[in-house]
């Protein structure tokens, strides 16, 4: 088992390029199997929710390989249409292959994902949706068996602008007769990044990134050739690690205009953050000052999987911040092992209230969560000592190689293999 090991105390300084977006390969992954044909993911990032997502790729009979940093899938040989329980286990989000399966499949069956460390992560948005569009879903026992011999364009409305259902609900309805709409859509760039995968391959999708996207369904889909968005939360992790640790970075392909949330507190608590053409620059000195209120929303709201790592930013700072987390409601597990190194946070249900320490001492921590890993790098580099991170599987789903990216930018984190007691 691997662990990460930091010392804290070195301001950053130096450039990275952003990796691509998991949020968005993962839905495009799925958007795969509509194509029957030869696709390459230019820019996919190297993450271990993207070779979970292959393995399912592999279960369908479907053929998938690297090829430098490009994903090359073949989706032509697809001759299955269950996903095993293992897979679904492997990564929640694996949902998200149902639409694509149902429209080209017709069938499809799966375990319910299960719920994560983020709480419970029901898919009942999904299903109602899938269910409008003609397919019949039996739920028991766990399993999800599908049968949807016609899918039918219909006028959908989402209760909440749920990103998954959003995804789910267009790839389901590229293989629907006649129009669909999707009304209270969530509005992530990722969403728009598989717009324009899913148009790329020959669909005729429009409006995404507004809260109403509409899909002709049933136009013959091709494979192609496509590049993957920079990842915005990645962009946000190394920006709160410049804010954390002080220094001056650049982003390569980091957009402001995704993250502009972000920015805008980060400029608050007193970086100078400037953006150009080829991505955004942060420049950190002296200790930040706490914020006005953070509160999470669904885009173009403050990002829910930025807000560890904001907090680690923050746990320095002058005064104290308040965070309200409102989209997951256990999204605040990494709060204990930051006390561990000393940080002054206290949670009472969504709200968490983090008042500046004058100083952050090194620890052993374990991740929790994908975000809340992340969020334990961000503040051990303004930890005086080391500290020793385990449980970094979790990090690994998200980020390639974060130890490689902070090194790059000046900070003393080592990857290494934790001796078995
Ligand atoms: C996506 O998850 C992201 N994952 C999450 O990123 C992100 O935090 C989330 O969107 C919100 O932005 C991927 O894109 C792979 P939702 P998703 O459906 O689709 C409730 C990360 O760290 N809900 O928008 O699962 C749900 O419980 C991950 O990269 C229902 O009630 O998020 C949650 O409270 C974590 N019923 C809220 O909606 C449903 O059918 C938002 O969930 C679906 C969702």
């Amino acid at each position: 088992m691997s662990q990460l090991l930091v010392r804290g105390g070195r301001s950053l300084l130096g450039e990275v390029a952003v990796q691509g977006a998991k949020n968005s390969v993962l839905p495009i992954l799925a958007a795969t199997l509509l194509t029957g044909g030869q696709v390459e993911l230019r820019g996919c990032p190297r993450l271990r929710d993207v070779d979970a997502s292959i393995r399912i790729l592999k279960t369908l009979g479907c053929d998938a390989r690297w090829e430098g940093d490009s994903l090359l899938a073949d989706t032509s040989g697809l001759n299955c249409c269950a996903v095993s329980d293992i897979l679904m286990r492997e990564m929640r989000s694996s949902a998200i292959f149902l639409g694509a399966i149902l429209a080209r499949c017709g069938e499809a069956e799966m375990s319910y994902p299960g719920g994560c460390e983020l709480g419970p992560r029901p898919i009942d948005l999904h299903l109602a949706g899938l269910r409008d569009l003609g397919a019949e879903i039996q739920d028991s026992g766990g399993m999800l068996r599908c049968k949807a011999p016609r899918l039918r364009g219909r006028d959908l409305v989402l209760s909440l602008p749920s990103v998954g259902a959003t995804e789910n609900l267009m790839l389901a309805a590229c293989g629907a007769e006649g129009v669909t709409t999707i009304a209270n859509a969530a509005r992530e760039p990722e969403i728009v990044d598989l717009q324009g995968f899913l148009n790329a391959c020959g669909a005729a999708v429009s409006g995404a990134g507004t809260s109403t996207v509409t899909v002709e369904g049933r136009h013959p889909l091709h494979g192609c050739t496509y590049e993957i968005m920079p990842d915005r939360i990645a962009a946000a992790t190394y920006l709160c690690a410049a804010a954390s640790a002080g220094g001056e970075i650049y982003l390569r392909k980091a957009r402001e205009d995704q993250l502009s949330t972000v920015t805008a507190v980060l400029r608050e608590a007193g970086c100078a953050v400037r953006a150009d053409r080829g991505g955004v620059g942060c420049v950190c000195r002296g200790r930040l000052k706490s914020v006005r209120p953070v509160r999470t929303a669904p885009y173009p709201g403050f990002p829910t999987d930025a807000q560890a790592v904001l907090m680690a930013a923050l746990l320095r700072s002058r005064g104290a911040t308040v965070f309200e987390e409102t989209i997951f409601e256990n999204r605040y597990r990494h709060v204990d092992e930051l006390v561990r190194m000393g940080a002054d946070i206290r949670v009472a249900g969504r709200v968490a209230v983090v008042t500046g320490a004058e100083t952050l001492h090194g620890a052993p921590v374990r991740c929790t969560d994908l975000r809340g890993g992340a969020a334990l790098c961000v503040a051990a580099l303004a930890a005086e000592g080391e500290t020793s991170i385990t449980e970094i599987s979790h990090i690994d789903r998200g980020y390639e190689c974060i130890e490689r990216e902070l090194r790059t930018l000046g900070a003393d984190i080592v990857r290494t293999e934790l001796r078995e007691l």
